[in-house]
């Protein structure tokens, strides 16, 4: 079949957006637009569910279809109900973009004497939490043949920085097995890894004259930063029948961050 640019759309597509919905200004809530705009119908998931409902009204205002529910994504069967809720909104579930992760909020531990009970929250949202949400929606997927499943790792995972960064590698360990495990079914699971992010979190994590950001100068061959808006086109590559034969992948959208001059 010839390449024609609607294999980037997303009509009749349902896709569900975890943490989408504490800030104003997320990643994720430029995903949610991005996948909307590309013609998916959005199921907008957070753990702060009133914040998922801002999203979902600002989305259904500018003209989209799209629902809100609360999530605990490291409860399994929270992530099942979230699923579910995608499946009664919009009669099933084809994309999911595992978006929602511990970062902002974390406490700097390092990880020779981070308290153990600390250690296994973080795991069990930016790790277990991913895993939580695609075994919920990996039937609704296999019932339409179709599964995109879209993780959001981190450029602070190569190499893992802090206990963050562990969670994120972990993840890209997770986004490859179930990778090799799904493939025959025509489920890819991939990886976007942004650089340093202007969402309202990164934008809070690394002000104007923090160390962090000198490094970055030394580090990133292009800009140090990016908006959400940004990592978008990544994202409709890997959710779309465009980037069908890409499984395992992790795309690093930082401006060159990876290449470590
Ligand atoms: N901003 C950056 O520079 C940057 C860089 C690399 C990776 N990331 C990753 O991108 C994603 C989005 O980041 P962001 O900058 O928009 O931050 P953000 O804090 O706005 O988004 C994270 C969302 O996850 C939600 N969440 C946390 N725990 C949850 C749980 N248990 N169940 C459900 N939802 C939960 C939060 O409520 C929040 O809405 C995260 O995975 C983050 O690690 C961000």
């Amino acid at each position: 079949m010839a390449f024609a640019l609607d294999q980037f759309a997303l009509e009749g597509k349902v896709a569900i957006v975890t943490g989408a919905g504490a800030r104003g200004n997320s990643i994720g809530r430029a995903y949610a637009f991005g996948l909307a705009n590309a013609g998916a119908s959005i199921l907008v998931a957070d753990l702060d569910g009133d914040g998922a409902e801002r999203v979902a009204i600002e989305l259904r205002e500018a003209g989209y279809r799209a629902r809100s529910t609360r999530v605990d994504i490291s409860d399994p069967a929270s992530a099942k109900a979230m699923a579910a809720a995608a499946d009664a909104a919009f009669g099933g579930v084809d994309i999911l973009v595992n978006n929602a992760a511990m970062m902002a909020e974390l406490e700097y531990h390092p990880a020779s004497t981070v308290p153990i009970d600390y250690w296994n929250k973080v795991l069990a949202v930016n790790l277990t939490g991913a895993l939580n949400c695609a075994q919920a929606v990996l039937p609704l997927m296999r019932a339409r043949s179709y599964g995109r499943i879209v993780n959001a790792v981190s450029g602070g995972a190569f190499p893992a920085q802090s206990v963050y960064g562990i969670t994120k590698l972990a993840l890209v360990g997770l986004t490859t097995t179930l990778a090799t495990e799904l493939g025959r079914e025509n489920i890819t699971v991939n990886a976007i890894a942004p650089g340093n992010t202007m969402s309202e979190a990164g934008a809070g994590l690394t002000p104007p004259e923090s160390p962090f950001k000198k490094k970055m100068e030394q580090m990133v061959v292009m800009r140090i930063e990016g908006q959400p808006d940004e990592l978008v086109g990544a994202l409709i590559l890997l959710a779309s029948p465009a980037g069908g034969w890409m499984t395992g992948q992790v795309l690093h959208v930082d401006g060159g961050w990876i290449l470590r001059p």
